[in-house]
């Protein structure tokens, strides 16, 4: 039988002994610095000349590892392969293919500090925000094992006497999975398990910044029994091998995380009906935020202080879900905003490897160009009352940044920043609160921090995010618990880690018999 699902736990560093398992796991990358990596391709090692060069943001100087970047020929290899594969693969059993995500959820469980350990080198993780990150990866796997489980003998339907009917869940064939930097491992393994898990192959084309903790990832998958040519590794350029499988005839389903920018791209590209093809594509798109947390005058200020600041900063900012609106009632905002400030005073910004570094670095030098030009923007919108000041000559390091005053139709309340740096903003009214959290294209998560239960219940109603939390913060959401996703401009609203999540990955076919 197959135990209750429960999500991992998060690792407690205030142990010695579990701040030496981070510690090897850290020595333990450091000796694969600046190794190569192939492509994999039906299971097949493929160098190529031309490499992806991932570095460690803390350090620009420090390599991760070279990788091998995938050209569209050999993209269209993996694609023919991937093809063939998924008649066999589609024939497995799903219990099968269920076991083979726990047994890869049980490798990387043993070799967890390694994993997160490279995030903190390859994604500038923090040693908490990495736990996080493989702890949501193994829960994927963890949770959609269990949920194909519960799908793999169909829905019951009713049947009139003298007829059997039934409705099952087939896969759908080739899917390419696109996934972002920011969880270069929890999300780049979820969306590619859920394809697997569902009977579907996969072309995984992860960020251009993070592709060696894919290829370890992919390495699990094969020690877990995966067989060739069921996930492909091709990383690539957006422009030549996105686009291009994006547009293959052959694929059946995309599966991205991303910008609003490449999701709307994909969209448009995959609704585009090409020569040979003879289905619809499915897209799945999930995309950016500008997420709100609003602050009632009736609530706990302590609370609301503490809870803008870690959902602004924790990771940098770098989260989808992370708050970059503070919007509060004009009778309470003096005190969140001097608390607010007070406890970003105290943040730590460096080296992520130094267990007491609060915030690490920012993606690569286009992210501190943006994020910089948006404090710049800052200036001229508002007061920048902390932070402000970036460092890029040996890692991208911002300091953590409130711009404060910031008018409902600023550009730093509309756009996505991606970085460590929070709009405040007065509301007359709670009502008022509410409107100003909901003028924006996205709809990711949000946030509000009330004692007023009427307050609630209306936000509850009204305030438009596809992650609506009450008296906490905005970001860290579980799998299996907060099933997570956006509406409007943030995406599809797939809810990863949610139950309706693997049937986005297949298709429903009704038989119906005469006894
Ligand atoms: P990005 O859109 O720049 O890149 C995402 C992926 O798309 C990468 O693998 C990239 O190489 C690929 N890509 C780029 N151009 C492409 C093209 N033409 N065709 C196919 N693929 C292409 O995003 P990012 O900078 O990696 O990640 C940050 C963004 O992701 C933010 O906007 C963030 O809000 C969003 N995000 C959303 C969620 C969510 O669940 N909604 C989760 C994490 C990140
Ligand atoms: N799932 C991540 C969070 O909720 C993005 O913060």
């Amino acid at each position: 039988m197959v135990i209750p699902y429960k999500h991992e736990p998060f690792t407690n560093f205030g142990l010695e002994e579990n701040q030496e398992q981070y510690n090897q796991g850290l020595a333990k990358v450091s000796s694969y610095l600046g190794e190569k990596y192939p492509l994999i391709i039906g299971g097949e090692r493929i160098f190529t000349e031309e490499q992806i060069v991932s570095v460690n943001p803390s350090n620009h100087k420090e390599v991760i590892g070279s990788v091998s970047k995938a050209s569209r020929d050999l993209a269209e290899k993996a694609m023919q392969i991937a093809d063939t594969t998924f008649n066999t693969w589609k024939k497995v059993k799903p219990e099968v293919r269920a076991d083979i995500l726990f047994r890869a959820a049980a490798i990387i469980r043993r070799r967890k500090h390694e994993f997160s350990a490279l995030l903190t080198k390859e994604a500038g993780k923090p040693w908490n925000e990495a736990d996080a990150d493989t702890a949501e990866a193994i829960d994927f796997l963890e949770f959609y094992a269990r949920q194909m489980l519960q799908l793999k003998d169909g829905i019951p339907v009713e049947s009139r006497p003298g007829e059997y009917n039934r409705f099952n869940y087939i896969p759908l064939g080739v899917g390419v999975v696109i996934s972002p930097w920011n969880f270069p491992f929890a999300i780049m393994a979820g969306t590619t398990v859920a394809a697997v898990v569902t009977g579907n192959t996969v072309l995984l084309k992860p960020a251009s910044t993070t592709p060696v903790v894919a290829y370890k990832f992919l390495e699990v998958l094969e020690e877990a029994g995966l067989p060739a040519g069921v996930v492909n590794f091709v990383p690539g350029s957006g422009a030549e091998v996105g686009d291009y499988l994006v547009d293959h005839p052959r694929t059946r389903f995309i599966s991205f995380t991303g910008s609003k920018e490449v999701g709307i791209r994909i969209y448009e590209r995959a609704a585009k009906v090409n020569p040979g093809q003879i289905w619809l594509k499915r897209v799945i798109a999930e995309m950016g935020g500008k997420d709100t947390m609003v602050v009632d005058k009736e609530a706990d200020l302590e609370l609301a202080a503490k809870s803008i600041v870690s959902s602004a900063f924790g990771f940098s900012g770098q989260k989808c879900s992370a708050c970059s609106r503070a919007v509060i009632h004009q009778d309470v905002y003096d005190q969140v905003l001097a608390r607010a400030i007070e406890l970003t005073n105290e943040l730590t910004v460096g080296n992520p490897e130094d267990r007491s570094t609060y915030m690490g670095p920012v993606n690569d030098q286009a992210a501190f160009n943006k994020v910089m030009s948006y404090v710049q923007i800052g200036r001229e919108e508002g007061r920048v009352v902390t932070g402000g000041e970036g460092d890029d000559s040996t890692g991208w390091f911002i300091k953590p940044t409130i711009v404060a005053d910031v008018a409902e139709d600023a550009r730093l309340m509309k756009e996505e920043i991606f970085g460590p740096v929070v709009a405040f903003c007065k509301a007359k009214d709670f009502d008022h609160a509410l409107e100003i959290a909901n003028n924006t294209e996205y709809g990711l998560t949000g946030a509000v921090i009330s004692n007023n239960r009427a307050n609630i219940e209306k936000a509850r109603e009204d305030f438009h995010a596809g992650n609506l939390y009450f008296n906490r913060g905005c970001t860290g959401a579980i799998v299996g618990y907060q099933p997570f996703g956006g509406f409007n401009m943030s995406g599809t609203d797939s809810k990863a880690g949610g139950p309706d999540y693997l049937v986005l990955h297949m298709q429903g076919k009704t038989t119906s018999e005469m006894l």
